[in-house]
């Protein structure tokens, strides 16, 4: 298959005109000028960029956008554990699993790292709608085993031959410290396989964290509590990280894991403002989330934008000298920076090799050094004409919400 447009290779530089073969879900070639014969996709006045990556998102809670004026715990507790109750219902789960892959492609996440719920059969759903839809994923259950309802407790994780994965590998994702004792930590961090990712939430509210405090007293703080069970590593998503003081952030540092910053999510939940200083200084790893439900958006291009904003309302009320990052940074970090983090290095990337993940744009702006923050500050879905999943072109996309 031969795609057609203005190739997106960096966006700290304008696109070029330019054609990508695809072969068997890879890019094989990479030309300029026009293609020799007629493309698949796309035509000179197009733009063709990698899918984007979510580093966050919770599939059953695509229904709970929008439930507005809560805090994070009672927020939990009133709208999403409810909605996550109903994956108790097997067909239920699996339509939502397809309909959350639908949703994501339609706004051109082509890859994300996410949650489920508890229930056993939550993973078979995943994989299911992996299968008909195969966003490239690294996704698990929740686990829990204390201060949530009943019915969404549980420790027990699927068990499923690597052969029925596809593109979706299991990761291992204890909720957060609030909803998980000792017990349950150490069973967790005995699940993690060789190369599984763990994903868990981190000093997202101040209230969250005074009750971890009282949880866990023999801790040094939050994020001592996580490093002492073993779950900090290179494959650790820890999602928020609004409230940490400088020996946290060096200690995740240290372990080279990744902070996922879901700035949509804490300002809808009023949680706080990302401190991209204090991750910068401390050098640590840096992915972006939509964390939907919290956060409203599954658009990538808006949680980027968001990110920017969050950097500049900083920088205009608590920290004159914020870093406030330019377009092309944020943009890089939705492709190529959120594919490294989850370990896709063949993903986020116009290179030959790489997966053929791919959006095909038409934007009505012009091309010139704003192409990266006009899309960001313009972005809807329309703007995306073809994607490209597995080196698949997919046509008509059926959305049913
Ligand atoms: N902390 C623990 N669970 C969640 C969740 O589902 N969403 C968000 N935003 N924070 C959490
Ligand atoms: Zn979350």
């Amino acid at each position: 298959m031969i795609l057609q447009g203005r190739l997106l290779l960096d966006p700290h530089q304008l696109p070029q005109e330019g054609w990508l073969q695809v072969d068997n879900g890879r890019i094989t070639r990479i030309g300029e000028g026009n293609p020799s014969t007629v493309p698949e996709a796309g035509d000179d006045q197009s733009l063709i960029c990698p899918g984007f990556i979510d580093a966050h998102i919770h599939l059953p809670q695509i229904d709970a956008i929008g439930c507005d004026s809560l805090q994070l715990l009672d927020w939990l507790e009133q709208v999403i554990y409810p909605a996550e109750t109903r994956w108790a219902d097997q067909p239920f789960a699996e339509a939502m699993a397809l309909r959350a892959h639908q949703r994501m492609i339609r706004s051109g996440t082509l890859g994300y790292a996410g949650y489920l719920t508890s229930h056993l059969h939550s993973t078979v759903a995943v994989l299911k709608a992996g299968h008909a839809i195969p966003v490239r994923a690294i996704v698990g259950q929740v686990l829990m085993d204390r201060r949530a309802p009943a019915e969404l407790l549980g420790h027990e994780l699927a068990r499923l031959a690597r052969s029925k994965r596809g593109r979706s590998a299991l990761s291992v994702n204890p909720r957060f410290a609030v909803c998980c004792s000792d017990e349950l930590l150490s069973r967790a961090y005995r699940r993690v396989a060789d190369d599984a990712f763990i994903q868990t939430h981190l000093a997202e509210s101040k209230q969250e964290c005074e009750i971890v405090a009282e949880l866990f007293p023999d801790d040094p703080h939050y994020t001592g509590v996580y490093d002492r069970h073993g779950l900090l590593g290179e494959r650790t998503l820890l999602a928020h990280c609004l409230h940490l003081c400088d020996d946290e952030w060096q200690l995740i540092e240290q372990r080279k894991s990744v902070v996922v910053h879901c700035p949509t999510a804490n300002t809808f939940l009023r949680s706080g403002l990302f401190e991209l200083d204090a991750a910068r200084r401390h050098g640590v790893r840096l992915a972006l989330g939509s964390d939907v439900a919290a956060g409203p958006d599954f658009a990538m291009p808006r949680v980027a934008r968001a990110m920017i904003e969050t950097a500049k309302a900083r920088a205009t009320t608590v920290q004159s000298d914020a870093f406030v990052p330019a377009p092309a940074e944020v943009w890089h970090m939705i492709t190529r920076g959120n594919a490294d983090a989850l370990g896709w290095h063949d993903a986020g990337r116009l290179e030959v090799g790489a997966a053929a993940d791919l959006l095909v744009l038409k934007a009505p702006f012009e091309v010139d050094e704003h192409l990266i923050g006009r899309l960001i500050y313009t972005w809807c879905d329309e703007y995306i004409t073809h994607r490209v999943l597995d080196g698949e072109l997919l046509e008509n996309v059926k959305i049913d919400d």
